[in-house]
């Protein structure tokens, strides 16, 4: 039994909130106000969009949530700052603690990056910041045409990564996210990287919670020596 690891994306090995720094120009003072915005549009609009099975590829989610996060916060964009931030979005900058924690990992377990985002946009940004060799393999629910939490797309991160006869270990920031990989039956470590968040009790726990991915591997070793004892 090898355990296999799939990393969610936005949130856990890049960092949204990078966004603040792009629309200072454009928003001001307003701009970590607008870009947390921006993030909780983009995930209204992926699970509304998710349960309508209306889909379209997250990039033109995330504009559309960046329109409206604008527009709520009484701001206009032209079309080419628009174009020009949608473009910084696939350079936003990595967690400090992500490039050490896949370099630990890389060549011990088979490990994936698994997202909303499309399979170029991933390439982009993993790329970008020079994650994308420590990484065995990208998922992307734009192979199914759906989006995080829909079972689905769990399901076909275990087919994608080879790992429907083996344990298959999401690693997320996002609590929702991990409340939808334990619902399909996936493990799941929750990173928590704001000690103010508290986790949803849904009744689906998280396989561990830690602080940040500097813990990973210990955790990761430890939930795989329980599961091959199990
Ligand atoms: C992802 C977003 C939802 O990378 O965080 O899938």
């Amino acid at each position: 039994m090898k355990m296999h690891l799939a990393f969610d994306v936005y949130g856990t090995l890049v960092d949204p909130q990078g966004m603040a720094d792009k629309l200072r120009g454009d928003v001001g003072d307003a701009a970590a106000g607008v870009s947390q915005l921006w993030r909780q549009k983009q995930l209204e609009f992926s699970f509304r969009r998710g349960l309508m099975r209306v889909y379209e590829n997250f990039g033109v989610v995330t504009r559309q949530a960046l329109q409206t996060a604008m527009s709520l916060k009484g701001f206009t964009l032209a079309p080419d700052r628009e174009d020009a931030l949608m473009r910084d979005y696939l350079a936003l900058p990595a967690f400090a603690d992500a490039a050490q924690a896949l370099h630990a990992l890389q060549g011990r377990y088979p490990l994936f990056a698994f997202s909303n985002g499309s399979h170029e946009a991933l390439e982009q940004v993993l790329g970008h910041n020079r994650l994308l060799p420590l990484l065995d393999g990208l998922v992307s629910v734009d192979d199914i045409k759906s989006f995080k939490p829909d079972p689905a797309v769990y399901t076909h991160a275990r087919r994608a990564t080879g790992a429907l006869e083996q344990p298959l270990c999401l690693v997320s920031s996002n609590g929702w996210d991990v409340i939808g990989a334990r619902a399909a039956g996936l493990m799941a470590i929750w990173v928590q990287r704001d000690p103010a968040v508290q986790f949803e009790d849904w009744g689906l726990a998280p396989s561990a919670i830690i602080p940040d991915l500097g813990q990973l591997e210990a955790t990761v070793d430890e939930l795989a020596l329980a599961c091959r004892s199990s």
